[in-house]
């Protein structure tokens, strides 16, 4: 694998592999790898010829200071699992590399809808750091193909806009999220977890399970406040539990009974924030 920390030699060894007509599969991430991660990595070999992945904690995109800092960083180790996974190159770019004109007052994008619900709520300021510097990817890299996981569901949705929105030509594909024995969604913000909710974090996914196997056709709202009750009953702080249209995302009260649905939840679990959905 080979590493580079500069977009000038990082695009001239890219530019010249594109010339010669080889395929480009982009993983990004902000470290702290896991399965979850290199089976995007592993994904993007059986669909391309050159696997690219990066590693950038992103200061833009974190609303709180303190998770910032907080960030997991395990930067051998990550090395150590691209290299097994086959990943050709890596991108590891300092933020001065990556923001040379200063975090502050970046470009905005239009993200209408996708901005104000969910995550788009809760965490003010975020997925406008996390397009800004997709975007800075994606014309560093010029990736044939992105892929990004389910786990991020709102994120893969604002991304797919922003590449829509910016003309960029990479396609976006969205892989199943990964999950450990016991069900909790790998994140990297896992190992952050006391043991106590590490034990009890599989009750996130199956609130979620409980959601698709209990909702009816009318009103819904009776189905997200028993997984509230049951995630508070249990010392989670939800954000949220929604049920959305899994197309658009927008927040459901009555279900139709042929609408594809997305159950969706953010739960603090101590001090660590933690996400999954479901789609049925
Ligand atoms: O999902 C992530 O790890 C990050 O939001 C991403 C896409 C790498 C952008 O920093």
């Amino acid at each position: 694998m080979i590493v580079f920390k500069y977009i000038h030699d990082i695009s001239h060894y890219l530019h010249s592999l594109q010339q010669q007509g080889k395929k480009t599969g982009f993983v990004p991430t902000m470290g702290a790898l896991h399965q979850g991660h290199i089976s995007l990595i592993e994904s993007a070999h059986t669909k391309c010829d050159i696997v690219i992945s990066s590693i950038f904690v992103n200061p833009t995109q974190f609303n709180d200071p303190g998770d910032f800092d907080k960030y997991p960083i395990t930067i051998e180790k990550d090395i150590d699992m691209l290299e097994k996974a086959g990943c050709d190159v890596l991108f590891l770019p300092s933020v001065k590399e990556m923001y040379p004109e200063g975090l502050t007052d970046g470009k905005q994008y239009e993200l209408g809808y996708l901005e104000l619900v969910l995550d788009g709520a809760y965490r003010p300021g975020h997925f406008q750091g996390v397009c800004r510097v997709v975007e800075k990817l994606l014309r560093i890299v010029h990736p044939d193909k992105m892929l990004l996981g389910q786990k991020d569901y709102q994120q893969c949705m604002v991304l797919a806009k922003m590449v829509e929105t910016e003309r960029l030509k990479t396609i976006i594909i969205i892989c199943p999220t990964k999950r450990e024995a016991d069900g909790l969604a790998m994140s990297s913000r896992n190992v952050r977890l006391t043991n106590a909710f590490r034990a009890k974090a599989p009750l996130i996914y199956q609130c979620l399970q409980s959601i698709k196997k209990e909702i009816k056709p009318g009103d819904i709202s009776h189905v997200k406040q028993q997984a509230i009750e049951k995630l508070v009953a249990a010392g989670f702080k939800p954000d949220y539990i929604e049920v959305a249209n899994a197309q658009t995302l927008e927040l459901l009260h009555t279900w139709d009974g042929k609408t594809a649905l997305v159950a969706l939840a953010a739960v603090f679990a101590g001090e660590v924030r933690l996400i999954d959905n479901l789609v049925f």
